[in-house]
């Protein structure tokens, strides 16, 4: 499968409705979005703690209120072509998501600010749109996916990692997650293949090059997460 990584982040402004759309559009399978909380608790879509990078805005999302949020320009970097682009919540992405099938991996950005009741509203929204079988909850903070489990057990989790991990596949069944999310530098061959065997679901970040995305649909990896999905699917369709 192909997940977008932040929607089509290599083209368009990341982590933005139009980004969804475009992958959406160029027929991936899936995306993959990160969230933060707002001062007022609402849930946003956004890579960075701070709107610094990616917007025309300042400081921490956590600082601001959603009606702050609103009023950045989340493409200001793209502002000829695209204009004005505002920061989405994950209920607008959600509502979104009804009307197609795309499957969506949340990455909970947990890690910097440890954002009280994040699982909690998270599950709750996914909960409340059934999407219960099309998310895949995400994080680089492994106690975090561990309460989500405790939370609703039903759910996939895949812990993140961008070091070695000693046999990841076996570290992430004792925590109950079904799958793994390994930087392109730690998937090795080796690791794929051994977690598949064991039944553990293997998406490497960040892969771009075309001789990666060759290699990861040969060897049958589980999923890419890549910046360029239009490309991943016209060599998976060669290959
Ligand atoms: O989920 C894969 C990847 O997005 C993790 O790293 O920094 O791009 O969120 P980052
Ligand atoms: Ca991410």
């Amino acid at each position: 499968m192909i997940f977008a990584h932040r929607g089509s982040s290599g083209t368009h402004p990341e982590n933005t409705m139009l980004a969804f759309e475009k992958a959406k559009n160029a027929g991936a399978d899936g995306l993959e979005i990160d969230v933060q909380l707002s001062n007022d608790g609402e849930i946003v879509i956004a890579h960075d703690e701070k709107l610094d990078r990616t917007t025309n805005g300042k400081g921490y999302i956590k600082d601001c209120s959603l009606q702050k949020i609103k009023t950045y320009n989340a493409s200001h970097k793209f502002v000829e072509q695209y204009g004005k682009t505002e920061i989405p919540t994950l209920k607008e992405l959600f509502d979104w998501l009804g009307g197609n099938d795309l499957l969506c991996n949340i990455e909970l950005k947990n890690s910097v600010f440890r954002y009280p009741g994040m699982e909690e509203k998270v599950i709750r929204l996914i909960k409340s749109n059934m999407l219960e079988e099309r998310v895949i909850l995400s994080s680089f903070n492994h106690y975090s996916l561990v309460q989500c489990l405790q939370i609703a057990p039903e759910l996939e989790t895949a812990p993140l990692y961008r070091d070695g991990l000693f046999r990841p596949w076996v570290y992430a069944a004792q925590i109950g997650a079904r799958a793994i999310h390994p930087n392109i530098n730690v998937a090795s061959d080796y690791v794929i293949n051994s977690a598949i065997r064991a039944g553990i679901k293997v998406r490497p970040y960040t892969i771009n090059s075309k001789a990666s995305m060759e290699h990861l649909f040969q060897i049958g990896c589980s999923a890419i997460i890549t910046d360029f999905p239009e490309k991943a699917i016209r060599i998976r369709q060669q290959n």
